[in-house]
């Protein structure tokens, strides 16, 4: 049996990351896989991408990481982005246009050099790690879209398995055409009634089976507000109530 913890968008939250990463020394995982969106929006970013990158030193082949939307965001910024984002979503453009100031440029290239999407094989079972849909890393795979919309994202895919993030909203879905898709949740801000952070522990046995479960973890959510309104942002209250179940 292989155990895998699959953690995504954790968006510079410190707090609800060391909970999460609590959560997953107690599970003791083989590997680990990392669906991106490290930064963006939260208030730490130099400490989350830091502790992504030992952690990959430390596990060397067994952790993964690909790119999200909002990583490629802060590593090709510029100011026409920062202005396009500010209209059509103003809280995400201010804090764009200064999380490009405060995130280190060593760790704004690592998110830069990361790929899109990565396929792995584990016991003979076949996995992509993706951040939105195979076909696009901004692509939404909510929990309420058909069997049909969802295989037609996923017809390209050579896996079995596919493992994707990007809404923040935690979901699953077993089709027809025999694919897996797992929407694992998001760990710095998630989407879901009760805010709190969620990740996914990924079992596959010798022949290649696989079962998973959502991890929900508690973190105190009030003083991730108070970090995100002491950045004294445009709209940076818009930004924290987001944190609010
Ligand atoms: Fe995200």
């Amino acid at each position: 049996m292989i155990k895998i913890a699959v953690i995504s968008d954790i968006h510079a939250n410190k707090d609800a990351f060391l909970n999460v990463l609590n959560d997953i020394n107690e599970f003791n995982p083989d590997k680990i896989f990392c669906l991106g969106d490290l930064i963006l929006a939260g208030y730490d970013p130099n400490f989350v991408v830091q502790k992504i990158i030992e952690l990959k030193e430390e596990m060397k082949e067994n952790f993964e990481i690909i790119q999200g939307n909002t990583d490629k965001m802060v590593a090709y910024c510029d100011d026409e982005l920062i202005q396009k984002t500010i209209e059509s979503y103003p809280c995400m453009g201010y804090s764009l246009q200064d999380d490009v100031k405060i995130t280190d440029k060593k760790y704004i290239d690592f998110v830069k050099n990361l790929p899109e999407n990565k396929y792995v094989e584990v016991n003979g079972l076949k996995i992509e790690l993706v951040h939105g849909s195979p076909r696009r890393q901004n692509e939404n795979i909510y929990p309420d879209l058909t069997d049909s919309t969802v295989s037609e994202m996923v017809q390209d895919s050579l896996a079995e398995l596919i493992l994707c993030g990007h809404t923040h909203i935690p979901c699953g879905y077993s089709l027809n055409c025999s694919k897996t898709v797992i929407n694992v949740g998001s760990v710095g801000r998630s989407m879901t009634k009760d805010r709190n952070a969620v990740y996914l522990r990924l079992m596959v046995d010798d022949e290649g089976s696989f079962s998973s479960e959502h991890r929900i973890i508690k973190y105190d959510n009030q003083k991730v507000i108070n970090h995100i309104l002491s950045r004294g942002l445009n709209r940076g209250e818009d930004l924290a109530k987001m944190y609010i179940a």
